[in-house]
């Protein structure tokens, strides 16, 4: 009897706990739980289980979010070693019937991303996917006359969903809350999902900017208030208020607005970073035929390219990361990128770049730069196809693709590495040609970076043929780096201040090992040819070094006097 009540009682108070855990908006979770952005100075980080996170990322195929693809594109993520997996959803697919939801490949993708111990980045391809509309449901592309399509000068309808339309705003925002809302109840405890892309390269690929009624009618008015105030400019029509630049701007301010709100709605239901990847403007020299690059031509008007990045974050707050795709074997202009997004207001974040030999020292400038993540594109693509799309994919086959290489070297000290970022004590260096010795400076300590082996002294290191040495450099303590990286040596000299003109440096000890599960395991202490000439990484290597020096006076006062003359 006795126990029997307590039972009672057991279970009422478990169906209460029950009840209002399940009218929580996030099951088990508290809002801090939840994936979100954090700043500290200049640099960001994702925060996933209450630990920055570095996403090692890689992006399936556009097709390949699908029962029949999934099961090669696990076998190419594995052989990668991300530790994050971008991959589409298809608004054709998740709505083919207004207002039916149809979420199988969602699921498919959580579960099958989670029996891979995978995180998830889900790419919602709506309105706009590379400056076109080719993944609205069958329902709007049939029906311009509820869903307008964008409209150019000369009155073509263009396979663009107009952004200056209620009905196809309205639209989006409805799928993308249901999205949100499935992703929020399927994983709102679990965090596969850590972060969500609102359309993909939006912008309009055909006109520089939408001339359909409503949108000739808001163009001639004055522009909205808050972009006004945001910009520091006065009130005036589009045309005064931007001259040139007019018709670009007000295309860039629609499609920010309309991806904002759809954003904001989605967020509503569960509040995941949110971000927009970036078509970029490239310069004329990386253009063919063309001599300039045009708007709605070259890139799609009004996405986030770099001249459109202020107009992008005052219309769209509730996009917390604008984030470039990179597309060229141009390392200049990739730094140039990076600075260029690389804001007080913004995170770098490089969610899309080829997935070839060159692209592997491009992980390590967008870490050097505090990036959240880096994530090649289309990893699952049969090699031939990868091979025909970019020449320089297809590489020694004794040596794996560079990002792979790069991944699998990270990917067991990622969480540390994650820290180092935040807290700005991790820098990098990349080879070029021509600076085949490169500096690094900390505090005390200057770490100076040869690319290319062999290395004989007295000369200038050779470097590589294919530009591949890349180095990362962290600062633990005020002498003590963890060191790691690929055809490069790296040694440590005193940092020139008058004070060290009497000291000198010495190596203590240096441990090769690998951080694992947050502990440093060293594998052996580095000491005579794998240290006297620098500590030295070469190509496949997947260990790091720990290095700890110490100083000592460069000369002994006592003799130094006795010997002067
Ligand atoms: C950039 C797009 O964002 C991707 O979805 C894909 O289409 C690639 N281009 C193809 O190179």
């Amino acid at each position: 009897m006795v126990v029997l009540e307590v039972n009672v009682l057991k279970n009422a108070a478990c169906a209460l706990l029950i009840l209002i855990t399940l009218s929580l908006p996030y099951p088990f979770a508290s809002a801090q739980d939840i994936p979100h952005l954090e700043k500290k100075g200049d640099r960001f980080a994702l925060v996933v289980d209450g630990k920055p996170f570095l996403m090692l990322g890689a992006q399936i195929g556009n097709s390949s979010s699908w029962p029949v693809s999934l099961p090669n594109a696990w076998v190419a993520l594995e052989a990668m070693h991300v530790n994050t997996v971008e991959a589409p959803v298809y608004w054709e697919q998740v709505e083919p019937v207004h207002n039916t939801f149809d979420f199988t490949n969602v699921d498919l993708l959580v579960n099958q991303a989670r029996a891979h111990h995978l995180r998830l980045v889900l790419l919602w391809f709506g309105t706009w996917k590379n400056g076109q509309n080719h993944y609205v449901p069958e329902w709007m592309k049939s029906d311009p006359k509820i869903y307008p399509r964008e409209i150019t000068a000369y009155g073509k309808l263009l396979d663009v969903m107009s952004p200056n339309s209620a009905a196809n705003l309205e639209a989006d925002k409805h799928a993308f809350t249901a999205l949100m809302h499935h992703v929020r109840e399927i994983d709102g405890a679990r965090h596969t999902v850590i972060m969500i892309q609102v359309e993909n390269e939006s912008g309009s690929v055909g006109s520089i900017r939408d001339y359909s009624a409503t949108a000739q009618q808001s163009f001639n008015s004055e522009i909205p208030a808050d972009l006004a105030s945001a910009l520091h400019i006065r009130p005036a029509t589009w045309a005064k208020a931007f001259g040139a630049d007019a018709d670009e701007s007000f295309a860039a301010y629609s499609t920010a607005h309309y991806i904002g709100e759809v954003a904001k709605a989605g967020k509503a239901e569960y509040p995941l970073p949110m971000y927009c990847n970036v078509w970029i403007a490239y310069p004329v020299h990386a253009l063919e035929n063309r001599d300039r690059p045009s708007p709605g031509q070259e890139y799609p008007s009004g996405g986030p390219q770099q001249a459109n990045i202020s107009i992008w974050k005052a219309a769209a707050p509730s996009i917390d990361v604008l984030a470039p795709d990179f597309y060229s074997d141009d390392s200049a202009l990739f730094r140039e990128i990076l600075a260029t997004y690389h804001r007080a207001d913004n995170p770098v974040f490089i969610p899309e770049t080829h997935f070839g030999a060159s692209f592997g020292r491009y992980f390590f400038y967008a870490l050097g730069s505090g990036a959240i993540g880096f994530s090649p594109f289309g990893v699952d693509r049969p090699v031939t196809a990868v091979a025909t799309a970019n020449p320089e994919a297809a590489v020694d086959e004794n040596r794996q693709p560079n990002p792979a290489e790069n991944f699998a070297l990270f990917a067991p000290m990622v969480d540390e590495i994650a820290q180092f970022n935040l807290q700005g004590k991790l820098q990098t260096a990349v080879e070029e040609k021509g600076s085949e010795r490169q500096t690094l400076h900390f505090d005390e300590a200057d770490a100076i970076i040869s690319f290319g082996f062999p290395q004989s002294d007295g000369n200038v290191p050779p470097g590589t043929p294919q530009l591949q040495g890349r180095a990362m450099v962290a600062q633990l303590g005020p002498l003590e780096f963890l060191v790691a990286g690929f055809d490069a040596s790296v040694s440590f000299s005193l940092s020139p201040t008058p004070s060290a003109r009497n000291e000198q440096i010495e190596i203590l000890r240096a441990d090769e090992g690998m951080y694992i599960g947050g502990n440093w395991q060293m594998s052996r202490i580095l000491n005579g040819d794998e240290t006297d000439r620098g500590l030295n990484f070469h190509h496949g290597t997947q260990q790091a070094v720990r290095i700890r020096l110490h100083k000592l006076p460069l000369y002994d006062q006592e003799v130094r006097k006795l010997r002067q003359p």
